[in-house]
């Protein structure tokens, strides 16, 4: 018998209805090409749910996503509502609930896209970004703020469990690539909060002698992600500064609109969740232009992490291929629109 997968598709807002659809067409067909099969079912949670019914997902969405092998995530968000609630009341709700502490974030150059880096040696690394604590904890208070002496707090919590956590999965996944971890820090100015994170990171790092392993602070890391990207291979970082370096490697790429990402629980006790790393792109929605490979690389990580990997393999192979023939969208310099992009890429899955 064959395989079979429930996914959860939400597009969310913006472009999500553009890329989702698109990545659903790859999906189904490696699918039919490599037998398995897969029951979807579309959620129309996000701040257009908002407008209408209030809030961004029912009370029991996060019961009814539950139900799912995995969920298919465009992005949430539109100028006309809050900007602080599409993170607190969708993506960070559905992080935390399900235990999705893994975001990870690869970084690669794709044949056939122009780079902003002259030097053309090719890099290949994973930004993995701790996804449940951190700086993005949300726990603080605004004092007064209409006041002269008006104050904004926000707390950064880092514990051994989530820490060591995180770490051992860079340090894993480290040894099925070129075996290097750097840490991202900032333990010289932050000498409480991530003077932890390295200590809990150095003691599990003992633990993998064969893992070469480094320190590097976040702003010295920036200043090589763009000077000498090739040297990095397992990224580990804090939420916050895992955040910016991933758009930071969507920049490296050619766009954003290029980056894939899984939040992903390791365990497989819930869902994991796929979307690529930009948000609702309102400036471009609508018009049929986004890009969608971030999508494609979010689909394949899905079917890597569900065990599909000659299909994840095949949309890589198809994407590539795609970008490579000419088949470039708008903001990697081409004249592609998404369905067409999608088509292509179905088409060159044979
Ligand atoms: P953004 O990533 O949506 O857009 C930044 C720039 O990149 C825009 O000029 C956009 O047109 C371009 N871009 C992004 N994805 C693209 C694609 N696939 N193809 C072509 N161009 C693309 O970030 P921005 O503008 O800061 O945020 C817009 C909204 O998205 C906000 O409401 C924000 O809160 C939300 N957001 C949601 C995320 C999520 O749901 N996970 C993540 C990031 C932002
Ligand atoms: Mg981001």
């Amino acid at each position: 018998m064959s395989n079979s997968y429930r996914i959860a598709a939400v597009p969310g807002d913006g472009i999500g209805h553009e890329i989702v659809p698109a990545g659903l067409k790859v999906l189904e067909k490696v699918a039919e090409k490599f037998n398995f099969t897969t029951q979807i079912d579309n959620f129309g949670f996000g701040a257009g749910h908002y407008k209408k019914h209030g809030v961004f997902m029912p009370e029991n969405g996060l019961q009814e996503l539950k139900a799912y092998d995995a969920i298919l995530f465009g992005a949430v968000g539109l100028p006309d509502v809050d900007d602080t609630l599409p993170a607190k009341d969708y993506t960070f709700r559905v992080r935390t609930h399900f235990e999705q502490y893994v975001n990870y974030r690869p970084v690669r150059n794709w044949k056939g896209v122009k780079r902003p880096l002259r030097d053309e040696t090719p890099f290949d690394f994973i930004v993995v970004r701790e996804n449940t604590e951190g700086e993005f904890v949300q726990v603080g208070s605004q004092v007064r703020p209409d006041s002269v002496n008006g104050m904004g707090v926000d707390t950064s919590i880092f514990t051994r469990a989530g820490i060591e956590r995180i770490a051992h999965y860079a340090f894993r996944l480290a040894g099925t690539r070129r075996k290097h971890v750097t840490t991202v820090t900032k333990s010289n100015t932050l000498i409480n909060s991530l003077t932890y994170w390295d200590r809990v990171i150095g003691e599990v790092s003992e633990q993998y002698p064969d893992i070469e392993h480094r320190y590097m602070y976040i702003d010295a890391t920036s200043a090589n992600f763009v000077l000498r990207p090739w040297i990095f291979d397992v990224v580990l970082t804090t939420n916050l500064f895992g955040d910016i370096l991933s758009d930071l490697g969507g920049a490296l790429m050619g766009s954003l609109g290029l980056g894939g990402s899984g939040n992903i629980n390791p365990e497989k006790e819930f869902p994991s969740m796929f979307e690529p790393i930009h948000g609702s792109a309102p400036d471009i929605a609508g018009q049929g232009i986004s890009n969608p490979v971030g999508m494609f690389w979010s689909v394949a990580l899905m079917l890597d992490h569900l065990g599909e990997h000659q299909a994840a393999k095949a949309i890589m192979d198809a994407t590539d291929l795609a970008l490579e023939q000419g088949f470039l969208p708008i903001d990697i310099g081409g004249k592609t629109g998404t369905d067409e992009l999608a088509e292509k890429v179905v088409s060159n899955i044979k």
